[in-house]
């Protein structure tokens, strides 16, 4: 037993990590010892976070001069920190925002902080994988005119799943309408280096938060926010960030930031090539697989813009195993850990830290289960339906509620959230009026082993109890 580690930690590190944070524990290239000896605060000639002028200042500088930013900001408490400052320096109070509906649970929180009224784009899906696809400006200009007094739009590209809209196009339609453009890039820090599609910032949009620890080597809660060039008030956006960001920031996540942004700037370049180099051997060594599937490789389905290759996500679509078998055969049988498992397809999430030996372990396990799997097309691939708004999240904690057993909430207006982590994405949000088509899809999902998660903490096959609902709303 390695005495240094607590018990919970020992569990997972001798899978390889295909999963967050991005550094993959790979030592070489990032160092072993958790350095106290750096974890100081704000003294003579170290600078602050929230107020910067020295070194803190020089750094979020080179950040924005690596990414094509107007400005940068370090973040230490994670996208979610970038997210809600954004939304709050720019979306306004009491009015609208349109936002596509498949956010992470941190943009329904910026909306109930400021009392917004969501216009929701909700994207097509892939029907050969199930999984959202691009958001168009067409569906973009829609929502707006559905909503002329909302001032900012927000949506996530690339999506957990790497699926990438056309962010040039959008930006211009959302410019030409007067709002601003909130892009969460949690997971496309990489972009715009080395061969990887451009990043968002640089197509126009007036805020960008990338997570630096979910696909670059950096530790856990580091990110930047990214103010675009368009941006008229980027001074808003450090306001909100002195709200949403700790007053303790921690100096070693923010050297770590700084360490990161440096060996991109010195060697991004080539590790982003090499990476790339790694993504390509990985789809050849793959390229025999009969039921399991990378998807997104090659000709891109209808409504997809553009995808990001760091991510491999391999369908169980048409086989005889669900995403969560697949994840548990290589979790046991190959110790390797991936990043998520869902009904139908596990995401292995990469990064310059992966090895050459961490791909080939990868693609010489999926090409075996592939040969002992069989084709099945009996299992039922998950629909989520579109639920009716009915109020806006925030507007449910004033109105009465009760708790009911999920198997009854047909027909009752959510007061709270349900969704699978990951992604974080909530299958329903507050306000929202939950249907029988919804029950069937958690039913389906957690038969094929996903578990979902409510506010309550409950989850929604616990009885009795496990859902609360408006009382006033039973349509
Ligand atoms: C799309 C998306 N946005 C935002 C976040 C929040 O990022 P962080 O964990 O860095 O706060 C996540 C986290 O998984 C995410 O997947």
């Amino acid at each position: 037993m390695d005495k240094n580690r607590i018990s919970w930690m020992l569990d997972g590190v001798d899978k390889y990590p295909f999963h967050m944070p991005g550094h993959k524990r790979n030592v070489g290239l990032v160092g072993r010892d958790f350095p106290y000896d750096r974890d100081i605060t704000e003294i003579s000639g170290s600078d602050n976070l929230h107020d910067m002028s020295g070194v803190i200042k020089e750094e979020c500088d080179r950040a924005a001069a690596l990414w094509g930013a107007k400005r940068a900001h370090i973040l230490v408490n994670g996208s979610t920190s970038g997210i809600l400052a954004a939304i709050r320096a720019y979306a306004g109070h009491d009015c609208s925002v349109v936002v596509a509906r498949n956010c992470h649970k941190s943009v329904y929180h910026g909306i109930e902080l400021c009392r917004l009224k969501p216009t929701y784009i909700y994207p097509k899906t892939d029907p050969a994988s199930g999984i959202c696809a691009s958001i168009s400006p067409a569906e973009v200009d829609r929502a707006l005119a559905d909503a002329p007094d909302a001032r900012l739009v927000v949506l996530t590209s690339p999506t957990y799943e790497g699926v990438i809209s056309d962010i040039a196009g959008i930006a211009r339609v959302v410019h030409a309408r007067g709002a601003l453009l909130l892009v969460d890039a949690a997971h496309g820090a990489h972009l715009g280096l080395g061969g990887f599609a451009a990043h968002p910032v640089t197509l126009g949009a007036d805020v960008v938060i990338c997570s630096l620890h979910k696909t670059l080597p950096a530790p856990t809660q580091t990110a930047v926010a990214l103010i675009g060039k368009s941006c008229p008030n980027p001074a808003a956006m450090a306001a909100q960030l002195a709200v949403f960001q700790t007053s303790s920031p921690s100096y070693v996540l923010m050297e770590e930031s700084a360490r990161c942004i440096h060996l991109l700037q010195r060697e991004g370049e080539k590790l982003m090539r090499a990476w790339l180099q790694r993504l390509t051997a990985f789809e050849a060594d793959s390229a025999s697989l009969q039921h399991l599937q990378l998807l997104f490789r090659g000709d891109l389905p209808d409504g997809v813009f553009a995808y990001d290759p760091g991510k491999l996500v391999i369908s169980t679509r048409g086989a005889n195993l669900s995403g969560h078998e697949l994840a548990d055969v290589l979790r046991h049988e190959y110790k390797i850990e991936i990043e998520m498992a869902a009904s139908d397809y596990i995401i292995a999430m990469t990064s310059p830290a992966d090895t050459d030996e961490g791909f080939a372990l990868l693609a010489r396990a999926l090409c075996e289960i592939d040969v002992r799997i069989e084709a099945d097309s009996s299992a039922y691939p998950v629909h989520l339906p579109q639920l009716h708004t009915v109020y806006a999240p925030w507007q449910v904690a004033d109105l009465p509620q009760i708790c009911l057993p999920a198997s009854e909430a047909d027909g009752f207006v959510s007061a709270e959230y349900v969704w699978a982590y990951p992604p974080g994405i909530p299958l329903v949000v507050p306000g929202e009026m939950i249907t029988d088509q919804m029950l069937a899809a958690f039913a389906a999902m957690q038969s094929r082993g996903t578990e979902l998660h409510s506010t309550n903490g409950q989850k929604p096959e616990q009885m009795p109890d496990a859902l609360r609902v408006v009382t006033e709303e039973s349509i």
